[in-house]
């Protein structure tokens, strides 16, 4: 009897995984085909490259990349409904932009869909949105392995993996690890960038879930994290299953080398060595293949020059739309404009940005020296609400604001006409580039701090002292510049509306430089007086410390400016961080007070900022103002000022941040917009929130 049993047994199991429609696969590497025949599902931004290995998302800021397989699985027993037991094994690396900071994470993921519809990028990692969180309708079980802390979901820090149940909140997570053969745990860093092996057990009759990471082929005797869960109430009968990934302000490059499944059985591990190799990081000199390529190219352009020249000198005039016409004198004609920077040659450019050239220009009549900016962009109707707006910006006058003389319009293209500053921006005083380090002169802290002062009293002009309130949105060292006498004067003022209008139309993009960033600004997408403060205070301690607020250059505890000086700061040590190329030659009461405000403006709480006015009369001081001590993060955030809160800040692996894990669970956005905290606008429906959290 017993022994017909077992003979049955042994029959059934011959016999059925044959006959349920799919049982395992296996990628050892994976291939692209042509455009309709890869075995793999993706969407998003994610992409098989010619190596074979598939990568999720690149270094570009919130993306989201997915890959699945392209077929239903059973995951459940039709009769009893009963989770199977699977197992999987893959590879995976997160190539970070910035090592030590890492950019969000990837996640192992079995879903009722493909696509994952409607989620999010950032610390929702492409799996989830705002407003599906935590709901158990949604049906989705994830591994993820994250490389930011995000407070808002109680990441317990920026290295960890955790199983997630419908929601990003895990359910248990751990620092990435794995146990030797001698039993001993050793730490992995996903963000190191290297290929690593993860393994996911689940036993559907012990119904627990077992996850191991290895940076080897073989798998480790004992798994990272076991935990026991019944996936027969979270899942479909049918599911897909494959790979999530994105990236938030901070970014990684996510790949996948290979990866196996077995429902019912146990994955093969990988062998590392037989994946394809990631990309080697990026080398530029293929100097003599441009070389090559530049003159073919040369022969080719000149012919078509010369056969369009005619078209377009007729075809081509200045735009100008009758409204235009309204605006006075400010508009330049484009020949005027051309022969100003002797037909915008490369010898006249001054520097470019993110929006285009800078070129050194004298105009023909008055032979006044200007700088010619050139922006070229793809919307129109950001063009156009500018140019509706020069008008009034064009009357702003200030001693330490770089004048905004007139505009051209010539078809994508604005040329903003600006009064040359002789001297250059602030950056190139302030950070020495190996190159540049000879030539330039270094500022003295007299003439920093007058700087700061000025900066801070244009700063002030645009928030309170004109008609509008006009939000600079991109203050940052260069957007300073020196005239002449080295007095700081800030440019580049009035370009907010040329920001919100992104190359795609539907999409709100917040523009500015990582390290200006206030925490804020990436949660709401609306920038403030207070979200300029915080830039503000980046570079007041840029300028003491003549270093950059992100310096990927410097040790891991120095990385983030700001942390580095409050470390200082509070442990009375400030006089390390002041930049050593000054030679200990500076006022050390002024040097103080700009630490103060610098911490005060840069503060994670928008509340906990001073107004630019504050800021001005701490700066202008005298003995008569009392400077206060700056409010440390760890005070300032409890209770409402946490609504600020978002994964910018919480990529921050920082001590002082560290220290807020107990109380910094913030609200979820819903809850902290509808609370009406911190400085949400009518804007701030759902839509939009969407929209600035997709495109942040
Ligand atoms: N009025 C000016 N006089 C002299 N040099 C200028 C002037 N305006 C800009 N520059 C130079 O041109 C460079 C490029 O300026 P641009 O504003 O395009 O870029 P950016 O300030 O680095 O970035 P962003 O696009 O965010 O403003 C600056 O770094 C500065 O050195
Ligand atoms: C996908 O296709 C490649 C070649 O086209 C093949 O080697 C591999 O086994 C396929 N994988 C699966 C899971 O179908
Ligand atoms: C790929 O599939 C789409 C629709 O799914 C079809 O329109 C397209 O022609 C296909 N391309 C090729 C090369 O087969
Ligand atoms: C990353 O991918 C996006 C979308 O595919 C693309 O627009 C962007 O240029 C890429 N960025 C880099 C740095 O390759
Ligand atoms: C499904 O469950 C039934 C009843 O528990 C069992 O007899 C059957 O073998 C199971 N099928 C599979 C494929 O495990
Ligand atoms: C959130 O995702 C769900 C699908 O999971 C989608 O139906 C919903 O529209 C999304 N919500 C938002 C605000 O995008
Ligand atoms: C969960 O999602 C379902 C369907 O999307 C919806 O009907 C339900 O109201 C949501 N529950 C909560 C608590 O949001
Ligand atoms: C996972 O956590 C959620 C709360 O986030 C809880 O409701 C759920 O019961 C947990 N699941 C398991 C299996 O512990
Ligand atoms: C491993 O990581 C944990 C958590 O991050 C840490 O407490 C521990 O000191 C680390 N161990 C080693 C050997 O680096
Ligand atoms: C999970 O790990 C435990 C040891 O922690 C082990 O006893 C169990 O067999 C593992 N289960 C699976 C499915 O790998
Ligand atoms: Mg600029």
């Amino acid at each position: 009897m017993p022994k017909n049993i077992t003979f049955f047994l042994l029959l059934l199991s011959l016999v059925l995984p044959a006959a349920s429609q799919q049982d395992g696969f296996s990628y050892i590497g994976f291939s692209r085909g042509d455009a309709n025949s890869s075995n793999i599902s993706l969407n998003g931004v994610a992409e098989i490259e010619d190596s074979g290995i598939l990568r999720l998302t690149n270094e570009t800021s919130r993306l989201i990349g997915h890959a699945f397989y392209p077929d239903r699985l059973q995951f459940k027993n039709a009769t009893d409904g009963a989770a199977f037991s699977f197992s999987t094994a893959f590879a995976f690396a997160a190539v970070p932009e910035y090592t030590t900071l890492g950019g969000h994470g990837l996640a192992f993921v079995i879903a009722p869909s493909k696509e994952l519809q409607g989620a999010l990028p950032s610390q929702y990692l492409g799996l989830l949105n705002a407003s599906d969180v935590g709901n158990f309708s949604n049906h989705v079980f994830a591994v993820e392995f994250d490389t930011v802390q995000d407070f808002e979901f109680g990441d317990i820090n920026d290295n960890h993996v955790g199983i997630d149940i419908n929601n990003l909140v895990s359910n248990i997570s751990t620092a990435v690890a794995y146990y030797g053969n001698d039993g001993k745990k050793n730490n992995i860093s996903i963000k190191a960038g290297h290929t690593l092996q993860a393994w996911v057990d689940y036993d559907g009759v012990g119904k627990v879930l077992n996850v191991t990471v290895s940076p080897f082929s073989s798998k480790p005797p004992r798994p990272l994290l076991s935990f026991p869960v019944d996936l027969s109430t979270i899942l479909h009968d049918q599911m897909f299953v494959g790979f999530s990934a994105s990236t938030g302000l901070l970014s990684s490059s996510h790949y996948l080398l290979g990866w196996n499944f077995k429902m019912n059985g146990i994955a093969r591990s990988l062998d590392l060595a037989s994946l394809p190799a990631l990309p080697q990081p990026k080398k530029k000199d293929p100097t003599f293949v441009i070389a090559i390529s530049a003159t073919s190219v040369a022969v080719l352009i000149a012919i078509i020059v010369a056969a369009v020249y005619l078209f377009y000198k007729i075809k081509n005039a200045d735009v100008i739309e009758p409204w235009e016409l309204e605006m006075g004198p400010h508009r330049f004609s484009y020949s005027e404009l051309k022969s100003a920077t002797k037909g915008f040659r490369d010898r006249e450019l001054l520097g470019f940005g993110g929006f285009g050239k800078v070129y050194k220009g004298t105009l023909p009549v008055s032979r006044a020296e200007v700088a010619v900016k050139r922006v070229s962009h793809e919307s129109r109707q950001g063009i156009r609400e500018f140019v509706a707006e020069i008008g009034s910006i064009g009357q702003l006058r200030h001693r330490n604001l770089v004048q905004l003389q007139g505009w051209c319009r010539r078809r994508a293209d604005l040329l903003l006409v600006y009064d040359y500053m002789p001297n250059g921006s602030l950056d190139k005083f302030l950070f020495f580039d190996d190159e540049s380090r000879p030539s330039k002169t270094l500022l003295l802290w007299a003439q920093r701090f007058r700087i700061l002062r000025g900066v801070a009293s244009a700063l002030l002009y645009l928030h309170e002292e004109w008609e509008h309130v006009v939000i600079h949105r991109d203050i940052k060292a260069s957007n300073v510049l020196l005239d002449a006498d080295l007095n700081g004067r800030l440019g580049d003022f009035g370009l907010a509306k040329l920001y919100e209008h992104g190359a795609n139309p539907s999409t709100t993009r917040v523009v500015g430089t990582l390290g200006y960033l206030a925490p804020e600004l990436t949660r709401t997408g609306k920038a403030t007086t207070s979200s300029d403060v915080f830039a503000f205070g980046a570079l007041v301690l840029e300028v003491v410390c003549g270093r950059r607020p992100i310096d990927h250059k410097a040790t891991p505890e120095e990385l983030i400016l700001v942390d580095w000086v409050w470390e200082r700061w509070s442990s009375g040590r400030w006089t390390d961080v002041v930049d050593p190329s000054l030679g200990g030659n500076y006022d050390r009461e002024e040097v103080e007070v700009a630490i103060k405000v610098g911490l005060m403006c840069s503060h994670p709480a928008a509340a906990a900022r001073p107004t630019m006015r504050e800021a001005v009369r701490y700066l202008d001081g005298g003995d008569a103002v009392e400077v206060p001590e700056p409010p440390s993060p760890p005070m300032g955030l409890e209770g409402n000022s946490q609504a600020g809160f978002d994964d910018f800040v919480h990529s921050y692996p920082s001590s002082s941040f560290d220290k807020l894990s107990p109380c910094s669970i913030t609200p979820t956005r819903d809850a902290a917009v509808s609370a009406g905290h911190g400085k949400v606008g009518p804007l701030a429906h759902s839509t939009f929130s969407r929209l600035s959290r997709v495109s942040v």
